[in-house]
């Protein structure tokens, strides 16, 4: 069967069928390996895409959910060829370690930070509590958010390590 879908930002069509996961379209069909597998039973929350801007466990989700909805995953953030403030933030917090969880915390926040632009460090803790990390202890992970709730906000100057001062 085919489905017809928004993915990042474009209209696609696709070739699939009613037994096929949302994570197996999305890397083994369209190619893109930017959303990660880790538990493949709903655990660890690597897996975390954006459909209709809710996050969704994609190896817990059917491909056919997609029909007619608007898909968004880590490859669909960058922002005229660069990094989004999100995962700027990430980087710059050492909020990124190994990286394997980082895509699903980073679509966790996106859809955080449209809900909520300003949110507290427990109501971050809260929100992120589907997903797993075992390198940072988290308060990267916190402070990532935060900083990254900032530069959307426009309360703080975007600085990278590789940006030298006038
Ligand atoms: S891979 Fe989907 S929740 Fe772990
Ligand atoms: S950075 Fe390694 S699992 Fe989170």
């Amino acid at each position: 069967m085919r489905i017809k879908f928004v993915f990042n930002g474009r209209e696609i069509e696709v070739e699939t069928h009613p037994g096929r996961r949302l994570i197996d379209l999305l890397r083994a069909d369209l190619g893109l390996t930017g959303t990660k597998e880790g538990c493949g039973e709903g655990e660890c929350g690597a897996c975390t895409v954006l459909v209709d801007g809710k996050p969704r466990l994609s190896c817990l989700t059917a491909a056919i959910q997609a029909e007619g909805r608007e898909v968004l995953t880590i490859e669909g953030l960058r922002e005229n060829g660069g990094l989004h403030p999100i995962q700027r933030a990430f980087v710059e917090t050492a909020g990124v370690q190994c990286g394997f969880c980082t895509p699903g915390f980073i679509m966790a926040t996106y859809a955080l930070l449209k809900e909520n632009p300003d949110p507290t460090p427990e109501e971050v803790r809260a929100w992120l509590s589907g997903n797993l990390c075992r390198c940072t202890g988290y308060q990267q992970i916190v402070e990532a958010v935060l900083l990254a709730a900032k530069y959307l906000r426009g309360d703080a100057l975007r600085v990278t390590r590789n940006e030298k001062t006038p």
